[in-house]
């Protein structure tokens, strides 16, 4: 997201695991996990690999590769692997696109979700108790960001109305409100304080249950790796990428609309719907055409992010409100 609030403090360059560091460490761990030389290398292994050999065990790793949804056919090639999860946008980890190492430090077991607000009965409960209750699936849909670039992915997961069913809202409720973790310790970009933390996206209760409102909890048929928004992350494939709220840990129900970490950041610049639409200019650039991640191309830009077949009756009544930013 580009925005014209004071940079300040970003991690040095210096301070980061190097992305080869990190695949080495990487590399060290998946080869000990594989043959029964532990015992014997372990007096090889640098400090950190043991505290990485325990963050690489995912318990939710057998569930992928899930079987494919055909319906939302891409009409793209899919982006490579390598551009999709080492170009990315999370601001609690810095303001760069290069925040993937730094991400790695996120500890994501355990890790839960509170779903509150108007519900039957509040509760908690854990991720990996959550993914195994959802009927998942892999879909390979577009994701346009507001900047202006785009990728086309398969994410596993399954629809946001799936969850919404297991919160029971009650009848009251116009408007889900999503938030990420806000803890320091784990993400340095939490210490920029100029921003308003923790991270809120929202969603309508229509938009939330319309069968493309998706949880990714996976990508390219593996768990999802931190910097996408490991476990669990929004996709909303019609809007601009950055309703897809990563790390959620926060499910509110409400009859209030949320006032989301972008609005309050930038609100000449950013809204709350944030549908893609070629012909509504971003106040700084225009949102005509796109650039495709690791291709040399810039494509047009369609509206609904060429969605609209499953997401424009939606908007039916409400051309009133500001929709395209
Ligand atoms: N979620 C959180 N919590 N923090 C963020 O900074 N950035 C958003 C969105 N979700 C962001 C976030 C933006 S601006 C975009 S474009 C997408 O994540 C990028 O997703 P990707 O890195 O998987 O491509």
């Amino acid at each position: 997201m580009l925005i014209k609030i004071p940079r300040g403090w970003e991690l040095p360059d210096s301070a980061a695991t190097s992305e080869t560091l990190f695949r080495q460490r990487r590399s060290l761990v998946t080869a000990i996990a594989a043959g029964p030389i532990l015992a014997a290398g372990a007096a090889l292994l640098p400090r950190g690999a043991f505290a990485q050999s325990a963050k690489v065990a995912d318990p939710t790793a057998d569930l992928y590769p899930v079987p494919q949804n055909m319906r939302y056919r891409p009409e793209r090639a899919i982006t490579a692997e390598k551009e999709a999860t080492s170009y990315n946008n999370y601001y609690e980890f810095g303001t760069t696109k290069t925040i993937a190492s730094t991400a790695q430090d996120l500890q994501i077991r355990p890790w839960t979700i509170s779903f509150g607000g108007m519900i039957e009965k509040p509760f908690t409960i854990g991720f990996d108790d959550l993914v195994r209750k959802m009927p998942l699936e892999e879909r390979v849909t577009r994701m346009r960001c507001v900047e202006a670039w785009a990728m086309t992915v398969p994410w596993s997961g399954f629809p946001l109305k799936a969850m919404i069913e297991m919160a029971k809202p009650t009848s009251g409720a116009k408007y889900v409100h999503f938030e990420t973790f806000k803890d320091p310790k784990n993400a340095p970009g939490l210490r920029q304080f100029w921003f308003p933390w923790p991270y809120v996206e929202g969603l309508t209760m229509e938009e939330a249950t319309n069968e493309m409102a998706f949880i990714a909890t996976g990508l390219y048929g593996k768990p999802i790796p931190k910097q996408n928004g490991a476990p669990l992350r929004l996709v909303t494939p019609w809007k601009y990428g950055f309703k897809g709220i990563k790390g959620i840990v926060k499910v509110t129900f409400s009859d209030k609309r949320p006032t989301t970490f972008w609005e309050k950041s930038g609100p000449t610049e950013y809204g709350f719907w944030a549908n893609v639409n070629p012909a509504v200019a971003h106040p700084r650039w225009s949102q005509a055409t796109e650039r495709l991640l690791g291709a040399d191309e810039r494509v047009p830009t369609q509206i609904y992010n060429g969605y609209g077949e499953f997401v424009a009756d939606l908007y039916k009544g409400l051309e009133k409100e500001k929709l395209f930013m």
